[in-house]
């Protein structure tokens, strides 16, 4: 394999490969089926047209972000005009993010490994990027030299694909730091809705520190809702970014159709939605972790994450090279190379399974590794 272990592509390259097979545990967006209380939602469509053809775009937007927000423990996030910026995706709010940094800042530390699209739109709008190792990251300050160097630290919480959690006490911490050097402190939260430990109020944390932040949150990993999604796009009042103003160059709003959709799946989540989520992501691990613990060489590199994604760790084989025998069963994983931004070989021997997925393609999905792992 060597010299092709670069030659998969990006990871939504990847992920488009799979999208019309039955056996796609490739992408990070939830597939699974509707739940009852879900399906009721997607029954009621017709009225939440109506309504989003009836009531007013700021009413039905600001009730969408009320419910979303309330139901993951954000009761602290900014209410005034302009301060939650909804988007078609959290890419377009990632997109706007860049556009607006690349305006006055040179150089942004980005977690290390992570989703690659948020590495790639930086570095599309000319911004360098220095590597942030997650060990680091967790553990004590960070270097007082790298904060004087870069304009911006970014980090993903949950992290895709470890799962890792920034904790109050740290977040607590980075804002102090980031704060203390006028860097801005910028949150990818988009796997926040499966996590309980990332369910405290950030907002109250960021809001007490002075830093300038910028916090992207998404609707669209959680809820089985054919990518109708939004991505928000929230700020503090002295972030000196001109989000805004990108915003409107790009887009209008979101559909109200889609605000409307968001405020009901979010009230369905508060409601017990979310609890019964955890426990399907929960089983759904349990399963992978059952169908393949005792092959020789495999290891589960992120023994507490509680993300939609589980990596698998294979001493013998690359990611790449199981990926490329998955595909011969139809079924399609990730190889973890390109989350690994700055050095790809350090994904050399993980591949990522998306859990979100109904339990039974998925098993068959797992059942066609084990085979594919005890070939060996
Ligand atoms: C952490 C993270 N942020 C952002 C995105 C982009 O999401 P979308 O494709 O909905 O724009 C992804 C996609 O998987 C992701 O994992």
């Amino acid at each position: 394999m060597g010299e092709s272990e670069g030659d998969t592509g990006n990871l939504t390259q990847l992920e488009f490969l799979a999208l019309n097979s039955e056996f796609n545990i490739a992408d990070g967006h939830a597939r699974q089926s509707l739940t009852p209380g879900q399906s009721k939602i997607i029954d009621d469509l017709p009225l939440l047209f109506a309504e989003g053809e009836k009531r007013l775009v700021e009413e039905l937007e600001h009730e969408a972000h009320h419910a979303f927000f309330s139901a993951l423990g954000q009761h602290s996030y900014p209410s005034a005009p302009g301060r939650v910026l909804s988007c078609y995706s959290s890419s377009v709010a990632m997109e706007i993010l860049s556009r607006a940094l690349s305006e006055t800042v040179a150089s942004v530390a980005l977690v290390h490994p992570t989703f690659d699209n948020i590495a790639d739109l930086l570095r599309g709008n000319g911004l360098e990027l220095v590597p942030l190792a997650e060990g680091p990251l967790h553990g004590d300050d960070l270097d007082a030299g790298l904060l004087a160097s870069v304009g911006c630290v970014f980090v993903t919480t949950p992290n895709n694909p470890t799962g890792l959690v920034v904790s109050r006490e740290r977040l607590t911490r980075l804002a102090a730091q980031c704060a203390a050097h006028g860097v801005v402190l910028a949150l990818d939260t988009s796997f926040r809705g499966f996590d309980t430990r990332a369910h405290y109020d950030h907002y109250e944390v960021l809001n007490a520190s002075g830093a300038r932040w910028v916090v992207i949150e998404d609707t669209g990993k959680l809820w089985p809702t054919l990518d109708l999604k939004v991505g928000m796009l929230v700020h503090s009042e002295n972030l000196g970014l001109p989000v805004e103003k990108i915003y409107s160059d790009i887009l209008l709003g979101v559909s109200p159709l889609i605000l409307a959709m968001v405020r009901r799946f979010s009230e369905d989540a508060a409601a017990g939605g979310l609890e019964d989520l955890h426990r399907f992501i929960a089983a759904n691990r349990a399963m992978v972790r059952a169908e393949l613990t005792g092959l020789p060489g495999v290891t589960f590199p992120d023994p507490d994450s509680r993300a939609s994604v589980e990596r698998i760790g294979i001493e013998d084989l690359t990611g790449t090279q199981v990926w490329a025998q998955l595909r011969k069963h139809n079924v399609y994983a990730l190889p973890c190379r390109p989350f690994h931004w700055a050095d790809p070989s350090q994904g050399d021997h993980t591949l990522r399974l998306a859990l979100a997925r109904s339990t039974d393609p998925l098993t068959q999905s797992v059942r066609a590794l084990r085979h594919v792992l005890s070939q060996r």
